[in-house]
């Protein structure tokens, strides 16, 4: 972690649009809260949780629960009015005040609603940025719609370039409502994202008006400053990724994320030799080995690693905390949770395993189940190597199934099995000889037979 970048994160939306109790940055896409995505890029480009500030809102209670739990070493600077992008880093201004005394000579600002900022484009936006010796760096995209975006005014052409890095300056970003009718046709956007020199952003946020369409603190008016008065120039960093512009307003946006993000992340595990066929619901996290497939409909959660050569679906769900070793076959309408299922074992069809720790070369037969929960308490499930669970087993937990031992078919198992055993709890079968089931449907038959006559 380097201690001369920060970042400031804005995050103070609610989820009003959205119709949620929960702030906007805590939706999830691909299972993740977008905050996550967001923090998770800033740390994976190297800059530290503690030179990390996150604006928040009112009613924000679940979103410093949420950071004290995952990120507890972010800052968190309160925006109790929502009036602008500019209102919201002014909140920050301790921040930046203390961070310039301790070295930290530049700030990226993000969107905490805009998920899909990945820690190359911040690293490539700060290399550029330090290059040129720019005060500002905007991470900027061309969109095919740009409709809704700030638009990015060039000093030459005031329309945009087409090399991915640009030497041009920027002169201004002017927001689609501030925008004339000429200025609407450029193409090229403000994503949203920004490098500051902090000394100067710190200088320029008391200078910020609300003059503008929206009576708003516009954050990106720092554009316009800096080029008013700092002596360095403010430059651009056009990235390839359009997506990292991308946020959401509300479901509809949000569920259009989510396709993306899911492809974002099948196209990852496609590239590293998983096979992935039809739909699949993937975290962003899971780890998935080589040669292995996933079939349709299935959902994988946050925090689970599935080995080479394995097959899981169509229909499964792999839920948190799970790890499938090499070589596992999880069947369909199979659910798989906070278990470890051994090399070479196979749950095929319509089981629950939970709680549990499955040796190899295990078998699970169609229908078992672990009853891991007495309504207060979760236990646990162990199954030794090469054990044969029979069709519609239930293991009410804890219990152990020792090495090479065998379930009977239906049975329901309370006390542990030693290896080399078989557990059968059956009652004996009844076999009632001239049962009456067929007199009982020939007199069924005759009175249909009735009933149509008399029509
Ligand atoms: C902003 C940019 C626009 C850019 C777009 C990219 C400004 C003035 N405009 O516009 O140039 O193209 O983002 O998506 O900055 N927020 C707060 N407090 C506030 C206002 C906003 O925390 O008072 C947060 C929001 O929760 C959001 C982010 O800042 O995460 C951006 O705010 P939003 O209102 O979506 O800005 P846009 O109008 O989209
Ligand atoms: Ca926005």
């Amino acid at each position: 972690m380097q201690t001369n970048k920060s970042c400031i994160i804005l995050a103070a939306g609610d989820g009003k649009r959205m119709k949620s109790a929960k702030p906007k940055v805590l939706l999830e896409v691909a299972f993740a809260p977008m905050l996550k995505w967001v923090l998770d890029a800033v740390v994976k480009a190297g800059i530290a949780p503690e030179h990390t500030a996150v604006i928040i809102g009112n009613e924000a209670e679940l979103l410093t629960n949420w950071l004290s739990k995952h990120y507890p070493d972010c800052k968190t600077f309160l925006q109790s009015e929502r009036l602008g992008t500019g209102h919201a880093v002014m909140q920050a201004r301790d921040f930046l005040k203390s961070r310039t005394q301790e070295g930290g000579d530049d700030v990226l600002v993000l969107c905490g609603d805009a998920p899909f900022i990945d820690s190359d484009t911040i690293e490539s936006s700060y290399t550029l940025h330090k290059s040129k010796g720019h005060s500002v760096t905007v991470i900027t995209a061309d969109l095919v719609h740009p409709k809704g975006y700030g638009r990015i005014l060039r000093s030459e052409s005031g329309g945009s370039v087409d090399s991915a890095i640009s030497t041009q300056t920027i002169q201004a970003i002017v927001e689609e409502k501030d925008c004339t009718p000429k200025q609407r046709l450029i193409t090229e956007v403000n994503s949203g994202a920004y490098w500051f020199d902090t000394r100067l952003l710190y200088v320029m946020l008391p200078k910020l008006t609300t003059a503008n369409k929206s009576s708003e603190y516009y954050l990106t008016d720092v554009v316009g400053l800096a080029n008013e008065t700092a002596g360095k120039p403010v430059g651009a960093f056009k990235s390839e990724n359009s997506y990292i512009t991308l946020g959401a307003n509300d479901r509809r946006g949000l569920r259009q994320l989510n396709n993306i993000a899911f492809d974002i992340i099948a196209d990852k595990h496609s590239d590293n030799g998983v096979e992935i066929i039809g739909e699949c619901y993937i975290a962003k996290d899971a780890v998935i080995g080589s040669d292995t497939t996933i079939l349709p409909n299935t959902v994988i959660r946050e925090n689970v690693t599935v080995g080479i050569g394995c097959s899981v679906g169509p229909f499964a769900h792999l839920r948190a905390n799970t790890v499938l070793g090499d070589y596992v076959k999880v069947g369909d309408f199979v659910e798989v949770k906070n278990a470890n299922i051994g090399d070479k074992s196979s749950i095929a069809h319509l089981s629950y395993v939970g709680d549990s720790d499955v040796g190899t070369g295990v078998n699970f037969g169609c229908g078992c189940v672990t009853v891991n929960y007495d309504g207060v308490n979760k236990y646990r499930t162990v199954v030794e190597d090469n054990a044969f669970i029979g069709c519609n087993t239930n293991l009410i937990a804890p219990v152990t199934i020792g090495e090479n031992s065998m379930t009977a078919a239906g049975s329901t198992v309370n006390k542990n099995v030693p290896p080399d055993s078989l557990a059968i709890e059956r009652a004996e079968l009844r076999v009632k000889q001239n049962w009456k089931l067929n007199t009982l449907r020939r007199a069924k038959n005759a009175m249909k037979g009735q009933g149509k006559k008399e029509q």
